[in-house]
């Protein structure tokens, strides 16, 4: 039987939409609290260098209240290490940050940063932090993830996500497939996101060893129209039964 996809959900912009006001509604626990009611298996947060949408102190609560496990995401940067080790989030996914970028536009670049990397990770998986590492699908880049020990890749799928139903779908959706087998052939466990939507998730959820899930834009831009917690289920159904 096909394993259990996990969710994390990606709650920035219930941030993004707080901030606009400097209020402190929507409240980011409250929603932590319903998507553990609802079952959900993480809570993601990207922390970035200019604070744009979640805050330090958003993370501070969001590991404090504990209503799910925090999936960090955060840039190599030494800020981000201390805080890391600081807060000792239950995951922390490290991603390439470009601040004038809208969103983390490309997966890392492990291949020629692999010194700078293998110096950064240790201390962060010793302080009991299970890390991984956002990469474009390719197997140069998993393959010098596996020489740095890492144990988890999060598969970069924006790309697939912009060309979904275009000329080079299939194309996309194949590096993909190739990515997570190679994965499995290192021992590596392979999560996937970036522009995933109730359509594009379909055949993503299809490739047997992609194992965890990390959503975000679009479940929370969903809500307006349906709520959050009718989204979010139904975003779980299809990703652990794609058929429906
Ligand atoms: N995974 C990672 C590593 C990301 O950086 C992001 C965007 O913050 C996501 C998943 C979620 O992407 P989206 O908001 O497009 O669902």
């Amino acid at each position: 039987m096909k394993k259990k996809i996990r969710l994390g959900v990606n709650i920035d912009h219930v941030a993004t939409l707080r901030n606009a006001r400097n209020e402190n509604f929507p409240d980011l626990n409250e929603v932590a609290h319903l998507l553990k009611k609802i079952n959900v298996d993480l809570i993601t947060v990207h922390l970035r260098e200019d604070r744009r949408h979640i805050l330090d102190k958003d993370v501070e609560d969001l590991k404090k209240n504990n209503f799910l496990p925090l999936n960090l995401e955060m840039a190599a940067t030494n800020e981000m290490k201390n805080i890391c080790l600081k807060i000792q989030p239950y995951a922390c996914c490290i991603v390439p940050e470009r601040r004038e970028e809208l969103t983390t536009e490309g997966g890392l670049d492990v291949k020629n940063q692999k010194n700078y990397l293998g110096d950064f990770i240790p201390e962060i998986v010793a302080n009991g932090t299970k890390l991984s590492l956002f990469v474009d699908p390719e197997l140069d880049q998993i393959h010098s993830a596996h020489e740095l020990g890492v144990k988890v890749v999060e598969i970069h799928t924006g790309k697939y996500s912009r060309c979904y139903k275009k000329s080079n779908h299939t194309v996309e959706l194949n590096r993909i497939k190739n990515a997570a087998n190679y994965c499995m052939k290192l021992g590596i466990d392979c999560h996937a996101g970036h522009g995933l939507n109730y359509e594009n998730v379909r055949e993503i959820s299809l490739i047997s060893n992609i194992v965890e899930l990390n959503v975000g834009h679009f479940l929370i831009s969903q809500s307006l129209f349906s709520g959050l917690e009718k989204t979010v289920k139904n975003f779980m159904k299809i990703i652990n039964d794609p058929s429906i």
